[in-house]
């Protein structure tokens, strides 16, 4: 091939990447609720719109950056899905769009969450960016999100959470992590979880060795799934959480248990399956097991 050819083929092929980001129609589907009645309707346009009685916006085909001025959302719209693709997403996208519910960028390539990406969004009650790449979240990237409950960031690659990366989430009631790759649990770890609600965690399938018990002091937890670590020890003052309904611990390698677990009363699930529990712990966990009618499978025999 001449240089010639070659230097063409360069600025072409950088054409087509910027072009992801500009001036190239995007298929998309509104559906709307109305009378009763739902409809489709798939729309190709420069830039996504949404129209009157819009209940959901779905992309129809990948999209590589989803960047400022992408979208133009002033009628109410409940839901947001984008699913395959997406590597990135351009803080500002979302500001003053009118999106009442929810995001679901689920299964997308999604390696960093920039700072400001998900910023005063106020009626926002859900996010959900499970199963992408994510390893890094830029302070603030998570910012002013009065309403904000459910945060789903199972299945991607975190290994920690930078201070300040979630911010001012004061309704942050449900937290999905599992499914990553932490080790350990800083004390600010999860500052930014409901001081006053009850709260929802899920720390499953990570690599956890050490969680601080700084991370749990201020929090009210009433299900707590965080089976298949690496856990030796479960920190005493997770368990005086007296309304604790859940506790899913198994697949670690815990050999006792804090003994305010043996007070907890409204326990309606509890799993240790799979755990090296010696034998007095056992003993006190049939009892348990007995006293709140709950089945609690144990492994070996004493
Ligand atoms: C967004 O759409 C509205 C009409 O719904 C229009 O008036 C406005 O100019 C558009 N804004 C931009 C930045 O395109
Ligand atoms: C978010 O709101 C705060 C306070 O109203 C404002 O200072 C900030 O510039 C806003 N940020 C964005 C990205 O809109
Ligand atoms: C979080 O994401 C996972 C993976 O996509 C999904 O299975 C799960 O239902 C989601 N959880 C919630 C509470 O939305
Ligand atoms: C995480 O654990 C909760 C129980 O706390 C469970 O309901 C949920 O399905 C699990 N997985 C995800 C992805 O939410
Ligand atoms: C705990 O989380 C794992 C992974 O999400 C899930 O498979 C399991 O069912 C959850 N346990 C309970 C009791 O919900």
């Amino acid at each position: 091939m001449s240089p010639f050819l070659i230097i063409l083929c360069v600025f072409v092929h950088c054409i087509n990447l910027t072009s992801a980001c500009g001036d190239h129609p995007i298929k998309y589907v509104i559906s709307k609720i109305h009378d009763g009645e739902y409809t489709l309707t798939q729309i190709e346009q420069n830039v996504i719109t949404s129209s009157e009685h819009a209940y959901s916006i779905k992309l129809a085909e990948p999209i590589q950056k989803l960047c400022k001025g992408l979208l133009n959302i002033t009628h109410q719209t409940r839901y947001l899905y984008i699913s395959e693709g997406l590597e990135d997403i351009e803080p500002g996208v979302f500001a003053g769009q009118n999106f009442m519910d929810a995001f679901f960028i689920t299964s997308n390539k999604l390696r960093k969450l920039t700072s400001g990406t998900f910023e005063n969004l106020t009626e926002l009650n859900e996010i959900d960016l499970s199963d992408n790449e994510i390893s890094i979240i830029e302070p603030g990237a998570f910012k002013n999100l009065p309403n904000l409950r459910i945060l789903n960031l199972s299945k991607n690659k975190l290994s920690m959470l930078i201070h300040h990366s979630i911010v001012n989430t004061p309704n942050l009631v449900a937290f999905y992590l599992n499914g990553n790759h932490f080790t350990k649990l800083e004390p600010h770890s999860l500052s930014f979880l409901s001081k006053n609600k009850p709260v929802d965690l899920n720390l499953s399938q990570n690599f956890l060795e050490d969680i601080h018990t700084k991370c749990f002091e201020e929090l009210s937890i009433i299900r707590f799934n965080i089976s298949m670590n690496n856990l030796r020890m479960i920190p005493s003052v997770i368990m005086k959480n007296k309304d604790m309904e859940l506790l899913d611990l198994c697949f670690n390698k815990l050999r006792r248990l804090p003994e305010d677990t043996y007070t907890l009363k409204k326990l309606h699930t509890f799993n240790v399956l799979g755990n090296p529990l010696d034998c007095v712990t056992q003993s006190k966990l049939r009892e348990l097991s007995f006293n709140l009618n709950i089945n609690v499978k144990l492994n070996s025999f004493c």
